[in-house]
């Protein structure tokens, strides 16, 4: 089967030297050393000031809300993977649905200004398949009202805005580790914050709230990264400019080949890429499901990515209708792309989607 994503494993034996340092030290979790060595080169890779791992990207959205005591109304977008939705409602705030640019896929920065009340606290973007989002016009927003800006970067490692990582935008950026990323710690995220003031703070929430064996100042959480998977983290970091290399010359060719056929995602042009995503907008939902049927029989699973639009959640109130955000995810689909993905297999994808549309 040929899946959207495939999980790239590093050297065994490289990882395996990192097991057995694990083992000499004694030490599995709770800060360890390869955490602390990860952290630091990850700062250094992305050319950051601060970074906090934790145990996975759903995690470090929560602490990201609560290490800026956000309350209340909360702006974001509609369209995004569940957990960015999920994470405001699972910590007592309201999503406000500002919908999306149907060409980025990006929360609309135009459309946020009309949601912004006397209860909204924060806006929480996301950089939708690694784009950019319209970061000067949100920053001058925030502003303007004092709210918090908290990115959704799950799917940004490594881009870069203007010649800077995009991760220094907002007052706290988040990145999920998943197995399914470009750079991943087999579960795992990341906070990457800009005022030192709150990293300490965030480093309590992540571990209960404990300051020290005497102190508890905050209401915490448990959202560690253990040693394991920091591990896995420091072997990927020494392949990551070659994942992404890879991942750029599938993008390139699916580009040069489907530009034509099927609506492509309108890129920032401010902003460098990371070729995670390769999402393609079809006619429709008819010949999406068509399109999806082919595919299945041919052993591959292209995703339905993001589906369904979050404003349809069951749980979300007041009810919300975002048109643009479900319209576009009822026929958006992301192609395989990851970097073993074979030239002949790139073929027959292209050749399945050229002759079912
Ligand atoms: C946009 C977005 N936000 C948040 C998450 C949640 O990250 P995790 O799966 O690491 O909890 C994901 C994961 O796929 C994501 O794609």
């Amino acid at each position: 089967m040929i899946n959207v994503t495939k999980t790239f494993l590093p050297d065994k034996q490289k990882y395996m030297d990192y097991v057995d340092e694990i083992f000499a030290n004694g030490w599995i979790t709770n800060d360890g050393p390869l955490l602390k060595r990860l952290e630091k080169r990850l700062a250094e890779y992305l050319g950051v000031k601060h970074v906090v791992l934790v145990a996975n990207g759903t995690a470090a959205l929560e602490i990201a809300y609560r290490t800026l005591d956000l309350t209340g109304e909360v702006i974001t977008t509609p369209f995004s993977f569940v957990a960015t939705t999920s994470s405001l409602v699972t910590n007592g705030l309201t999503p406000v649905f500002a919908d999306i640019d149907p060409h980025t896929f990006n929360i609309d920065a135009k459309g946020i200004e009309p949601h912004i009340t006397p209860f909204t606290s924060a806006i929480v973007p996301v950089h939708v398949f690694g784009n950019a989002c319209d970061v000067e016009q949100i920053e001058n927003i925030a502003k303007h009202y004092d709210i918090k800006v908290i990115y959704d970067a799950a799917h940004a490692f490594d881009v870069k805005f203007k010649g800077e990582s995009i991760l220094k935008q907002g007052d706290i950026s988040t990145l999920s580790f998943h197995a399914t990323k470009l750079f991943h710690t087999i579960e795992g995220g990341v906070l990457i914050i800009n005022d030192d003031a709150l990293v300490e703070k965030a480093r309590y929430l992540i571990n209960f709230g404990i300051e020290d064996e005497e102190s508890i100042p905050e209401l915490g959480t448990n959202a560690k990264m253990n040693e394991f998977e920091a591990a896995m983290g420091l072997c990927l970091l020494d392949d990551v400019e070659m994942l992404i290399q890879k991942r750029a010359s599938i993008y390139e060719r699916y580009k040069s080949e489907l530009k034509d056929q099927v609506v492509l995602q309108e890129l920032n042009e401010e902003s460098t890429q990371n070729y995670s995503y390769f999402p393609v907008v079809l006619e429709d939902e008819t010949q999406l499901l068509k399109l999806m049927k082919v595919f299945k029989d041919n052993g591959i699973a292209p995703r339905r990515y993001f589906y369904p639009s979050l404003d349809t959640l069951s749980y979300i109130e007041p009810k919300q209708v975002c048109k643009l955000s479900r319209a576009v995810s009822k026929k958006i689909i992301c192609l395989p792309i990851y970097p073993s993905l074979e030239s002949e297999e790139q073929s027959q994808i292209i050749d399945i989607l050229m002759e079912n549309i």
